[in-house]
């Protein structure tokens, strides 16, 4: 029964991918489809919790009933993030661009008639959202801080060491190497750590991952 165990508390959740732009046209982005995201905010609707959706590029709409807060940019996400606070839980599974272009040009980059080299692209850091929440002192923390990690090798020293350095309480760490069909598929793998234990999950439905931690959240979130 999932019943109402999590009424009365709000969770900020990010999905999508985000899209850093390079002029008023192009961006440099990822293939993050929102699925596995959606399907958390749900499952914590349905267990009647208050959820700030916040998403980027997405193939999937966003759950009816979250307060569903669109963005753009990985910076447009951070001030989202930060706006929604304060919240009992956070969880992080947007994709966020690392960098962005330096500059985003006002106009469109012209090709130049005849040119026969490319623009290089300077990129700069993006604040990185989990970790500025991780960081939160006192009440302006959310109380479980929940990220994702997104890796191609090395998956459980690299999500690990990912978990230490974001500072967050939970992180559940996915393969994303191509043939895995992570991104933008209906299903997931996920090793999830609590602690420095790894505890592997089966490969299920992204909405099955979505119950499974959201059930984890109820326990405990539990009499208090
Ligand atoms: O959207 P789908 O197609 O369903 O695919 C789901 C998913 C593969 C995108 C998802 O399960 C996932 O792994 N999301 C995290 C993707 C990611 O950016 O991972 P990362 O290892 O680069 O980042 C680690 C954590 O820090 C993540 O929780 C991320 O949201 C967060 N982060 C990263 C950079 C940044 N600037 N700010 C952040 O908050």
């Amino acid at each position: 029964e999932k019943g109402q165990s999590l009424k009365g508390k709000h969770f900020v959740v990010t999905s999508g991918g985000t899209r850093e732009p390079i002029d008023p046209v192009r961006f440099i982005s990822n293939a993050s489809s929102g699925k596995q995201g959606t399907a958390i905010a749900q499952s914590l609707l349905d267990r009647g919790a208050k959820v700030s959706f916040i998403y980027g590029a997405s193939d999937v709409p966003p759950p009816p009933g979250a307060d569903a807060i669109a963005v753009g940019s990985a910076q447009e996400m951070y001030e989202a993030v930060h706006q929604a606070l304060p919240a009992e839980g956070a969880i992080f599974c947007a994709a966020v661009a690392d960098w962005r272009p330096k500059q985003a040009g006002r106009e469109k980059i012209k090709k130049q008639a005849g040119a026969t080299d490319a623009p290089s692209i300077e990129m700069v850091l993006n604040p990185d959202i989990l970790k500025s929440v991780a960081q939160l002192e006192g009440a302006a923390r959310p109380q479980l801080v929940v990220g994702f990690a997104a890796e191609t090798e090395n998956l459980v020293d690299h999500a690990r060491a990912k978990r230490q350095r974001k500072g967050c309480d939970w992180l559940l760490a996915n393969d994303v190497s191509p043939e895995m069909g992570t991104f933008g598929g209906d299903q997931n793998k996920i090793t999830f750590f609590r602690s420095d234990a790894p505890e592997e999950w089966d490969t299920m439905s992204k909405k099955d991952v979505a119950d499974k931690l959201a059930d984890a959240i109820a326990t405990t979130f539990k009499g208090s």
